[in-house]
């Protein structure tokens, strides 16, 4: 009865767990490994049409919590527990032209495997709208399922690309409607957690025409000040510029940003991302009503592209649906979003006396008297 299979926008996946686009998925040698390992999807690498230079040195790095001090630091030292990883690296610095053979033999290798091409160009102009199109059509011609618009990069200096897109609802539709135009397969957008409320920018990309979103990408961030040397743990002459976090030290956040994503639009699509390492992080993802999951940081520490951390979400899956079967969860659909509405306004948690809580508003007397604070939202 059991049956870990899914489907998500259309497209049938053979387990509900991704490779997010990163280093994990920034070669055909990765993505194939990565399909034999398991995997049940992959989104690649950000592919764009302009010239990407990435800064002098380590583009990525991974922070370090010690249990009796507390200290976050990227030094290696023993018994240290993984806070989180920061990376300034732009998108795939390899050409559109370097991407298409790859995306169809990797399709032709594992035609059963989802392939998702996350692709990222301007916005500033028609011609800029033309590059995504020209990415669109590109990758699905080459065999991609489905396609990722990267509106989520923390660290772009173009404002009409990246997280700059992601900023501004205006955008975000444009973008999305001139991919829809162009594309034959579903379109996902993924958004930057960096904004007021991201509930705004969702909605705007699904006026147009997106299929799902995806969230999080990196929160905007920096590395630490080494107290000894009094230089950022990561840096260039010095120098370094804001970057991104990710890993378990942002699972909170981006589980934040997922809740009030699927409250506002329970029957849309959601993949989530963001702290997953194993399935009991995933399934908070699913509770809340993702239909994917996405991984990075746990994947490039084990092995570049995850061959332990698969087996064991595929396995910890399975024992899941195996231990809840008899309350008919057979599989990921029976059991979404099933505690999404736990997500409340504080006015609708219980406490002690209730009658001592107005929602933080003093207590009006007499026939003034508001309506009950439970009705309210502070
Ligand atoms: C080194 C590095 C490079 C990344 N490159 C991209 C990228 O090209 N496109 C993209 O959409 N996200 C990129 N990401 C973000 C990840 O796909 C993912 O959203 C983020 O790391 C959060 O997931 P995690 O907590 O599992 O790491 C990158 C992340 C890292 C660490």
């Amino acid at each position: 009865m059991i049956d870990v299979s899914t489907t998500f926008t259309g497209i049938t996946f053979p387990n509900p767990f991704l490779l997010s686009s990163a280093p994990p998925t920034e070669s055909e040698s990765n993505i194939l490994r990565a399909f034999e390992a398991g995997w049940g999807g992959v989104v690649t690498k950000t592919i764009g049409l302009h010239p990407v230079v990435n800064v002098y040195g380590a583009k990525a790095k991974f922070m370090r919590t010690s249990p009796d001090t507390a200290t976050v630091s990227m030094k290696k030292r023993p018994d240290a527990a993984l806070h989180s990883s920061w990376n300034w690296e732009l998108i795939s610095d390899k050409p559109l032209d370097w991407w298409e053979p790859r995306i169809r033999r990797i399709k032709d290798a594992f035609p059963g495997r989802v392939l998702i091409a996350s692709i990222m160009a301007g916005s500033g102009n028609d011609k800029e709208l033309g590059h995504w199109q020209t990415l669109a059509k590109a990758c699905q011609a080459a065999g991609a399922d489905g396609l990722e618009l990267n509106f989520s990069c923390p660290h772009m200096d173009r404002k009409d690309m990246g997280s700059n897109i992601g900023k501004d609802q205006g955008l975000c539709s444009v973008v999305t409607e001139a991919v829809k135009e162009a594309a034959t397969v579903p379109v996902w957008c993924k958004l930057t957690p960096a904004t007021a409320d991201i509930v705004v920018e969702a909605g705007a990309c699904f006026r147009g025409g997106a299929d799902a979103i995806v969230s999080s990408n990196t929160f905007p961030s920096l590395p630490l000040i080494d107290p000894e040397t009094l230089d950022f743990e990561i840096n260039v002459d010095g120098l370094v510029s804001s970057g991104g976090l990710g890993g378990p030290a942002i699972l909170p956040l981006a589980l934040a940003k997922m809740a009030q994503l699927t409250t506002a639009f329970p029957d849309k699509s959601f993949s989530g991302i963001g702290g997953i390492t194993d399935m009991s992080q995933a399934l908070s993802y699913f509770l809340l009503g993702c239909g994917t999951v996405q991984v990075c940081t746990a994947a490039m520490l084990d092995h570049a592209i995850g061959p332990n951390v698969i087996k064991r979400l595929n396995q910890e899956y399975r024992e899941f649906l195996e231990k809840h079967e008899s309350r008919g969860w057979n599989s990921l659909e029976d059991f979404r979003g099933s505690r999404r509405d736990r997500v409340v306004p504080q006015s609708a948690i219980r406490r002690p006396n209730p009658s001592d809580y107005n929602a933080g508003y003093d207590v009006v007397e007499g026939y003034a008297a508001p309506e009950p604070a439970s009705a309210r939202t502070a």
